[in-house]
């Protein structure tokens, strides 16, 4: 079977069989199908698309690529959340501790910064001394006696995810919803789940931008849990503007820990505690989700999920103190506001723009080697609906090298538009697919 002939009949729109595509993942994977054909691939994949089997085999594939987690050992029902990707989202370091103190088991199994989203590891790991390459032996050990652990794609969990991730960053080939699915649905079937929460997202900030494109990912991903006897919900939600005020990973932690304090953002405490609820509900925590509401704002009002993250945090390395000190975490070296000319409601603030501008000053990749600077990023000081002063301040840029902070500051301004009326409120959660 010859790669190039793949490529060539993928290019042409026909259906690849399962050991076609098997044979592909696993050739990338060992490294004997280079670089440039799994990108060649990819694109024609971007281009034509895939049919759900040839998504369940691209699911599978990457899925056996690694050993997968056996989690047997671990008692409790074990629930995981995972987000489309977005931008300032942090709701799975909100959502998470909150289930995990209301006795749910989090088994996560995270990514990195895709694009001009943001990744859950590379917030974590800007908390320094924060592991998130636990051996499999230390993640079943930490789920024993904490309730929640992360880590990332490896050698043994799903490698051909992290390999074929990486090179989807790096070539635009992310915006595919059949490459979401797959890449998303193998990092959630190798750890022997009971329920699995997703978030997709739709809008200017997300990969997806058609509602109808979100609802056939939802719809998609939940097929793909029930083939594996997965319990699995989507909510689809808004992504048009930035969720919260921060954007980049330190900053986004510190946001993390005012929520879990009860002090956050409205828009991000609103979808962090129905995520968590929807968790709370799937690791049979409550009798219904009405119940696991309740339980989740419990959970967040006495502070419990703000211990748990910390208990995390010290479990794997990290100074659990950062999420009072916020001098402890990493902390940008120079700030520059950015103002309106003019007065008005923010009517819209395309939140691509603003992730592309927090990628721009290192808060992302731009290659497959580039580093990411935790300190960098933005906190934005107005959202849609609020009204802003002539000379008033939209955001700050908080950065650690001058080179491309001209860029980002343009692509913050080009993302603000002011109105003389104020906009109709949007909604949050869109729709749920169960
Ligand atoms: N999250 C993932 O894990 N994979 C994607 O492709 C997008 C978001």
């Amino acid at each position: 079977m010859r790669i190039l002939d793949l490529i060539y009949r993928k290019r042409n729109g026909e259906e690849l069989s399962e050991e076609e595509i098997a044979h592909l993942v696993t050739g990338y994977n060992s490294g004997e199908v280079p670089d440039y054909q799994m990108a060649a691939f990819l694109m024609a994949v971007y281009f034509t698309n895939m049919s759900d089997k040839e998504v369940g085999a691209m699911t599978s594939a990457m899925l056996t690529s690694g050993e997968g987690i056996d989690l047997r050992d671990v008692g409790g029902v074990k629930v995981d959340k995972h987000s489309t990707g977005g931008v300032g989202d942090k709701t799975s370091l909100i959502a998470a501790p909150l289930a995990a103190a209301a006795g749910v088991t989090i088994p996560m199994i995270s990514g990195r910064a895709l694009g001009h989203t943001g990744g859950t590891l590379d917030k974590l790991e800007s908390i320094p001394g924060f592991r998130t390459d636990l051996s499999l032996d230390e993640f079943r050990h930490q789920l024993t006696h904490v309730g929640f652990a992360v880590i990332g794609q490896s050698d043994q969990v799903t490698p051909a995810d992290g390999k074929i991730y990486a090179l989807r960053d790096a070539t635009a080939t992310i915006e595919s919803t059949a490459l979401i699915a797959a890449s998303i649905m193998s990092k959630k079937l190798a750890a022997s789940l009971d329920g699995l929460v997703l978030d997709v997202k739709v809008g200017s900030g997300a990969f997806i931008k058609k509602l109808i494109e979100a609802r056939r990912l939802a719809q998609m991903m939940v097929a793909i849990a029930r083939r594996a006897n997965l319990r699995a919900q989507a909510l689809i939600t808004d992504m048009n503007q930035p969720l919260g005020y921060a954007v980049g990973n330190a900053l986004e932690i510190m946001e993390v820990s005012q929520t879990l304090q009860n002090a956050g953002p409205t828009d991000l405490t609103r979808i962090s505690l129905e995520l968590a609820a929807r968790m709370i509900y799937l690791g049979k925590a409550a009798k219904n989700l009405e119940d696991a509401r309740k339980i989740a704002e419990e959970k967040l009002l006495d502070g419990a999920g703000y211990r748990k993250f910390k208990e995390v945090i010290q479990a794997q390395g990290g100074n659990p103190q950062v999420l009072d000190r916020f001098d402890l975490l990493p902390n940008a070296t120079g700030v520059l506001e950015i103002t309106t000319p003019r007065g008005g409601y923010v009517s819209a603030i395309d939140a691509e723009l603003v992730g592309q501008a927090a990628t721009l000053i290192g808060a992302g990749r731009d290659s497959k080697e580039s580093e990411i600077d935790p300190a960098v990023g933005l906190i934005l000081e107005v959202k849609v609906g609020q009204k802003v002063d002539a000379g008033g301040v939209l955001c700050r840029l908080y950065y650690t090298k001058e080179d491309r902070v001209e860029d980002a500051s343009q692509s913050i301004e080009d993302a603000f538009r002011i109105s003389a009326q104020a906009p109709e409120p949007r909604e949050l959660i869109l729709e749920v697919v169960s």
